[in-house]
């Protein structure tokens, strides 16, 4: 079988909102639900670039907890809510942070083979209404925490975000100090960005109502703009006691969705379109789940064996900064300079819903290489169970 390229032909994200389960009121998407935002991505997406719903072939939606309000009814929710043809098709795909990520995947590997001419992915997560910790509907196997013969995974670090950061900062000697600084340059980063009106061209703005008044939601609310090492030094450990990671050099917990339309090349041409980049081959690999956090590594490494590709080949990189250590870790074992890295900012500052993570980063990246005319990107993340996932795309 002769394999069909495919193209990303266009992305759009919702402003990352703060998520506060336990303030419900201080997230700006309080008022709505993430389906409702994301078919709004979807069906955006399909009128600005004049696709006919009709041929839409799939629609893939990624989110890392499919309980509550975050249940997609396998994909359905967000493709009725846009108003598509019933004969739409559509799946939900839960690889958890790696969600969205892995609906591109699938989307693409779909048109590859033959299967599908036009899909669209992306992801969502609303972490206010559906909190990854302290949730009913979530329950760990008691079996992993406490039969003998699991002992060797350990999940008591493994179920924790917070701590497998810690152990891989133990493990592998990262200091405060450099995770600190990175989280201050993302900032840095992500503000100048904004500064440059980079963002509102990715950011579709939502209405939602917000004490009983209309309000448009355009900016990620994580952002600190005032934020610095002195600051970030002087903020207390988050998950152990004694321990180095803190709300500062973690990505914080967000709301949002992202959606990007893939097509084959013959529907590129039927439509007459410009794409931004053209989607190259993927990787996937499992580690340690108490070190997640090193996932990104062999997951690249796969990926670019599959393609022949070198490290010094690739221009750009999204690396997720879920935390700042797993950044450093990659930039480290893969030999990365920082200036190639996350150039628009990270997760530290822009946020982290995590279904809605994957799609931002291969979106993002590819208007990345359209702007600052470069050839060759990956994005990759860590996932929460102990695995990697990375894409690798190229500037059409
Ligand atoms: C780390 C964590 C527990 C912190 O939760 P939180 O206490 O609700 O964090 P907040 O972001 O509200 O920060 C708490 C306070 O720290 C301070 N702070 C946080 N980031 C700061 C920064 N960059 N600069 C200065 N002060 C900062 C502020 O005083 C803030 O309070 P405010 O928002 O009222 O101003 C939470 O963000 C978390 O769990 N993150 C990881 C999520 C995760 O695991 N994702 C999956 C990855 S695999």
């Amino acid at each position: 079988m002769e394999l069909q390229e495919v193209y990303l032909v266009d992305y759009l994200r919702t402003a990352f909102t703060r998520a506060k389960p336990d303030e419900p009121s201080r997230d700006l998407f309080n008022s709505i639900r993430m389906d409702q935002a994301l078919a709004l991505l979807y069906s955006t997406l399909v009128h600005r670039n004049g696709v006919n719903a009709q041929e839409i072939d799939d629609v893939i939606t990624g989110c890392a907890l499919q309980v509550d309000e975050n249940w997609l009814f396998g994909g359905r929710h967000p493709v009725l809510l846009a108003d598509f043809p019933v004969s739409v098709p559509a799946q939900a795909i839960d690889r958890q942070c790696a969600s969205s990520m892995n609906a591109i995947t699938s989307g693409a590997l779909e048109i590859m083979s033959g299967h599908a001419g036009i899909v669209l992915a992306g992801g969502m997560e609303h972490m206010t209404h559906v909190p990854m910790v302290d949730n009913k509907h979530i329950s760990p196997n008691m079996r992993l925490l406490v039969r003998p013969e699991y002992l060797k995974f350990q999940m008591n670090v493994g179920y924790f975000m917070g701590l497998t950061a810690e152990k891989l900062a133990e493990v592998e000697g990262f200091t405060r100090e450099e995770m600190d600084r990175y989280s201050v340059e993302s900032h840095r980063r992500t503000a100048r960005s904004y500064d440059e009106g980079y963002f509102k061209h990715e950011i579709l703005p939502i209405r939602v109502e917000v004490d009983g008044e209309e309000k448009v939601v355009e900016q990620d609310q994580s952002l600190r703009r005032d934020t610095s090492l002195e600051k970030l030094s002087a903020l207390p450990p988050a998950f152990k006691e004694g321990g180095k990671i803190t709300a500062g050099n973690s990505s914080p917990m967000n709301t949002g969705a992202s959606a990007v339309l893939l097509m084959s090349k013959a529907k590129v041409e039927q439509y007459g379109l410009k794409p931004l980049a053209r989607i190259l081959g993927f990787g996937w690999a499992g580690v340690e789940p108490s070190l997640m956090g090193k996932g990104p590594v062999p997951a690249t490494k796969k990926a670019l064996q599959r393609l022949a590709l070198k490290i010094e080949d690739i221009d750009l990189w999204e690396i997720n900064e879920a935390f700042a250590v797993v950044v450093l870790y990659a930039m480290r074992e893969l030999g990365l300079e920082h200036s190639k890295v996350n150039a628009h900012g990270g997760a530290i500052a822009i946020g982290h819903p995590l279904g809605a993570t994957g799609a931002r980063l291969v979106g993002t990246l590819a208007r990345q290489l359209v702007l600052h005319d470069k050839r060759l990107g990956v994005a990759t993340l860590c996932v929460g169970g102990g695995q990697g996932f990375t894409t690798v795309i190229e500037k059409f």
